[in-house]
């Protein structure tokens, strides 16, 4: 077959490169492990004969079993000559990613598959892969792939991502502020729709940035619309929500503990044939043992009125002050038009189901998409929010037996599974990392996105097997995401500090191999907002009219209302 070498993706001198097609750019001199040094071909003047082929470029092989796929990962001249024109010795590392061999599918045709059979001895020539080659490696797992993107070696190859592999084993974004994490998210979601018509994804938005991303496709929950109500929170995120997070609130939780279960029973037996839910396992004779975490309703009312009543029953006024304390806060946060969302409504009724579908898009109902802006969440209980979320997906998946997988994209995950033991709220952090180490047995991913992938908690780095990082400057970072991929091409991480925004490098399960890709551009108006604002834009306007200043008031107080 020909090799029509693509002459502008390959950074080579073009007449010689004409004259040579066909013709190897070196030999194999030395073989270890995975890795191959090469020395470079010299024409007659000591000059290398098709110029110096680039970090990342990938090469092949030829050996008797088919042909070895490599990426160049070094380029050296260990004794460089003090004169331009004198003859130097050009030496190529190269990582062995691959083989394409017969295909066993289709007679007559090649396919590429990761991991060397047969290894190429010394003096094996090496040639640059050519545009047939990198389109047989490029598109050879055939099984739905999704296109995000195009490979930096040849613009015209397109990158595809494998969906199963990429979301059934977790995959994360990394990349410094404003490199394009969040467009990359949406080209890889918006992707995956073209296929999937009736996924499950859950964005956790905090800046509010996506509803454009996915317009129709996408139901946006905002703060207006948002509902979670308090009954759905567990123990532990109620007691976040009520009482913070001080250690001298002992009384209070153990009061807590004891009215909650009795509120849920009170509803349950006032309930009546109302509730499907809590009537079904009674029906079954298997009995239903309510707990202060069974997620069924209860009345705020029921709990004021239990919290008179012992506080009746006390004689010390001193022994009084934790219960009019915990009253006084739960009298508070109903009123709180900031917690709306929770403590909504005047009468308590079991909407689990309502919730739930909406959030899990079940059933998807031409949106497989939730975004939810969590904007408009007061910043003290975000991440109690954020444990509610993952919780429930979790739970669904396992109690509907794995039938409806769910992906959970998780925007500044550093804020909510923070490296520092200290930091964070230990049920967020304990809902995300039980979805990272058990959520593939139960169809639950996560996609991790963050611009500081070294303050993240490594063990949810670790189990994340697709990473796409976008340029990171910090060294620290780029140490991180370095340590977290385990795949032979490290040495593409190489270039996390110098790429351009929109640009990553794509690495593990969920990519055929590990490249270097521009994602697609997202089409106009589907890019999601930017969060940051822009100065040379504000400062253009005066916005110094009374009117101007009245209306951002009474939205501020409406919030705080
Ligand atoms: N694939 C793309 N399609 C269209 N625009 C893009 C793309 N990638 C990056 N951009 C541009 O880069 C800008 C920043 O992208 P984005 O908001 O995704 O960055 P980010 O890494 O998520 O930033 P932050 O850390 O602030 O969240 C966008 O406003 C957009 O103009
Ligand atoms: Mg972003």
């Amino acid at each position: 077959m020909a090799d029509t070498v693509k002459l502008d993706s390959l950074n080579i001198n073009k007449p010689r490169l004409a004259a040579t097609v066909g013709f190897p750019i070196g030999r194999i001199v030395s073989v270890s492990g995975s890795q191959a040094v090469v020395v470079l071909e010299s024409d007659e003047d000591g000059k290398a004969t098709l110029g110096t082929p680039s970090m990342g470029s990938l090469i092949r092989i030829i050996t008797r079993e088919g042909v070895v796929i490599g990426i160049i990962s070094g380029l050296s001249i260990p004794v460089p000559s003090s004169r331009a024109d004198e003859e130097e010795l050009k030496i190529l590392e190269i990582e062995m990613v691959g083989e394409i061999t017969a295909s066993k599918d289709a007679p007559g045709a090649r396919a590429f598959r990761r991991g060397v059979s047969v290894f190429p001895t010394l003096g094996s020539e090496v040639h640059l892969a050519s545009s047939e080659e990198l389109a047989i490696i490029f598109n050879s797992d055939a099984r739905g792939m999704v296109r995000i993107g195009s490979i930096h070696q040849d613009a015209d190859i397109p990158a595809h991502i494998v969906p199963d592999d990429l979301l059934a084993k977790h995959f994360a974004v990394v990349g410094t502020t404003g490199t394009g994490k969040s467009c990359a998210v949406s080209v890889i979601l918006r992707g995956m729709l073209q296929e999937h018509k009736n996924a499950h994804i859950v964005v956790l938005d905090p800046h509010n940035e996506y509803a454009p991303a996915f317009q129709d496709c996408a139901e946006v929950i905002g703060p207006d619309s948002l509902q979670l109500p308090y009954w759905l929170l567990n123990f532990d995120e109620l007691a976040e929500v009520l009482l913070g997070r001080d250690s001298g609130r002992r009384v209070e939780m153990e009061v807590l503990r004891e009215i909650i279960p009795i509120a849920k029973q009170n509803y349950r037996a006032g309930a009546g044939e109302t509730s499907a839910l809590v009537r079904k396992p009674q029906a079954n004779g298997t009995g239903n043992t309510i707990t202060v975490d069974t997620p069924i309703p209860y009345r705020i009312s029921d709990l004021i009125q239990m919290l008179d009543t012992m506080m009746g029953k006390l004689d010390k006024p001193e022994s009084l002050v934790p219960y009019k304390r915990l009253k006084a806060r739960i009298e508070a946060v109903t009123v709180d038009g900031r917690y709306g969302f929770m403590f909504g409504g005047l009468t308590v009724r079991d909407i689990m189901s309502d919730v739930i579908g909406r959030i899990f898009r079940v059933p998807v109902d031409g949106r497989p998409i939730t975004v939810m802006d969590l904007s408009g969440v007061p910043a003290e209980i975000l991440n109690v929010v954020v444990s509610v979320v993952c919780r429930l997906a979790f739970d669904l998946a396992l109690w509907s037996d794995r039938q409806v997988p769910i992906t959970i994209v998780c925007e500044e995950a550093h804020r909510y599974v923070p490296r520092d033991k200290a930091l964070g709220f230990e049920p967020t952090k304990r809902a995300i990392s039980k979805i990272a180490k058990e959520g593939r047995k139960y169809g639950v991913s996560l996609c991790v996105v963050s611009q500081r992938p070294a303050e993240i908690d490594p063990t949810i780095l670790s189990q994340t097997s697709t990473v796409f990082a976008m340029r990171l400057t910090n060294q620290n970072d780029q140490e991180i995401v370095q340590a977290a991929v385990s795949d032979a091409a490290v040495s593409l991480l190489e270039f996390l500090p110098s790429m351009g925004n929109g640009e990553a490098i794509a690495i593990g399960e969920g990519v055929t191999l590990p490249m270097r890709i521009r994602f697609d551009r997202l089409p106009e108006g589907f890019a999601p907002r930017s969060s940051g604002a822009s100065f040379s834009t504000g400062w253009r306007e005066d916005h110094g009219s009374a009117d101007f200043i009245d209306s951002v008031i009474e939205r501020w107080r409406a919030a705080r209302a």
